[in-house]
Formats: C-alpha cells, structure tokens, sequence
C-alpha cells in the first residue's frame, strides 16, 4: 500500500517562518495572477466588494487582493493559529486596514451565507479533509453573482519532471514542493470532486495564468479593461521552475447564479 505523505505541521514556528520567506520569493508572481484573474473574473475590479481568501497562510494572496481592490474588504482565513498570527503581524507592519485574519476551518466556515463578492484560495485546497464540504462552503458564503475561485498543484506533474523542478526551486522551499506535489489531487479527481458537490456552474482549467492564454478572448476583454497583463508577465519572468510547475496547477471556477 502507498502511505500517503504527511503535510507540513502548518502551526510549527520554524515551518510557518520557512513558509512565509520561501512563498513570497517563489509565488509573488502566482498571487498576482489569482488576485487578478479573480477580480476582473468576479468583476471586482468595476466595483467594491468583499472578497475573502481560505487558507491564507501568511497572507500574501489576502494582501495583494486588498493592494489590487483597494475598496474591498479581504478576509484570510487559516486553520493555524500561527500563520493567521503571521498574517496579522505582516498587516500591522504594513498597517493594512479595512483586512482581517481569522482563524477557522474550510469546511466549516465561520461566516453567514452569502457574505463575500469574490472566494479564492490558493495552493491549500489539497489539504482540506473533505474537499467536497470545503467546496460547498465556499460557495455557500458567496453571494449570488460571485465568484469561487480555488487554484492549487494537481497530482500531475509527470515524476521525471519533480526532480528537475525541485533541483531548480530554492532549497528552502523543497519540501514544500516534494510534499505539494505528491499531495496535488489530479484534475479528473477534481473534476469528479466539484460534480459532486451538486453546485452546478463549474469550470476546471489547467495551467499558469489561471489557465488562461493570453490571447483568450476574455483576458483580451479585461485588458480593455485595465487587466495588467504585461506587469502580470513581468512578475513572473526568470522563474523558469515556477513557470513549468504552473503548467499542472488546476483553477477550479464555481459560479453562483
Ligand atoms: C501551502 S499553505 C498556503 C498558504 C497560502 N494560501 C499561500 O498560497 O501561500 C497551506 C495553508 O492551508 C492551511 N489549511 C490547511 N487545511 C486547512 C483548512 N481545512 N482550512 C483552512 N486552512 C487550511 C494551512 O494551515 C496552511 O496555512
């Protein structure tokens, strides 16, 4: 029998402090994208709303939602104490307002139902116990009209290409990739996952750039729009290992009518 892999003990002090350092160097790009493919998906970037990220960890997504909509509310959301701790330290620092680090649980989320315009969640999808549940609380706080917007690693990076891409990512960041990647639920499991959930406006893509290419009709729209595509590009320029991991991230689209 395969013994599935143990996730990193997110409320560690040295695991959280590794984390919050390696992320901001390794997804600085990848958060930027989600923040914008999420706002200008939501329509969030027209109008204010409230957005709220599950599984935060030290926030950066939370921070740059908020940075990109500066009108918005964000929330983050973390099931560890201490990221939420981090979270909130990095906010203070930067004196962020009008944004808020909770404690709680993807599958059961402490807010009444349709509370937020724009649900994302970045790189913690595969750790939740109970994807399904975890979905269907998502989509349960967001208003009707609003976006869920879930993006983490499949379990379909090819085996030859982890090596390469764990030899050329930073050695901090290492086992949190080995351990991403062995934990990533392939994208037929997830497409199964949200058709089980009953919620029935769903869309799975796969790759970098929320699954978008950059000629695609939308994102030519959002870019007529103020969507900025060309700095998006410049954030992720030179991370050659990031780029070919982003070709196996899935982004999970859950509309609400
Ligand atoms: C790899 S980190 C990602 C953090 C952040 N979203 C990012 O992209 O940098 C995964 C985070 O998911 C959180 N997490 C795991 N299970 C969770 C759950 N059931 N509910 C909320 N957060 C959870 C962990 O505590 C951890 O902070």
């Amino acid at each position: 029998m395969i013994q599935k892999p143990t996730p990193p003990d997110w409320s560690d002090a040295p695991v959280v402090e590794n984390y919050t350092d390696f992320s901001r160097e390794a997804f600085w790009g990848a958060y930027h994208w989600q923040a914008a493919v999420g706002l200008y998906r939501s329509g969030l970037h027209k109008t204010k709303g409230d957005v709220l990220d599950i599984g935060c960890g030290p926030g950066w997504l939370t921070f740059i939602l908020k940075d990109m909509s500066p009108e918005a509310f964000c929330c983050g959301l973390d099931l560890s104490e201490e990221m939420v701790e981090a979270a909130q330290t990095i906010a203070q620092q930067k004196q962020y307002t009008d944004l808020r680090f909770v404690q709680g649980d993807a599958g059961q989320l402490p807010f009444p139902d349709n509370s937020f315009d724009l649900v994302t969640s970045c790189f913690s999808f595969r750790l939740w116990d109970d994807q399904i549940r975890g979905l269907q609380e998502a989509y349960r706080v967001v208003r009707p009209g609003g976006l869920v917007y879930i993006a983490d690693i499949s379990g379909d990076v090819p085996l030859e290409q982890r090596e390469q891409i764990l030899d050329a990512a930073p050695q901090s960041g290492r086992t949190f990739l080995k351990l991403a990647m062995e934990m990533g639920i392939p994208e037929a499991e997830v497409r199964e996952l949200a058709t089980k959930t009953g919620i029935p406006v769903w869309e799975c893509r796969i790759g970098g750039m929320g699954g978008y290419l950059p000629t695609q009709r939308e994102v030519l729209d959002w870019v007529g729009e103020g969507f900025p595509l060309r700095h998006l590009y410049s954030l992720v320029q030179g991370k050659d290992w990031a780029r070919e991991l982003g070709k196996y991230w899935f982004h999970l689209y859950l509309e609400k009518p």
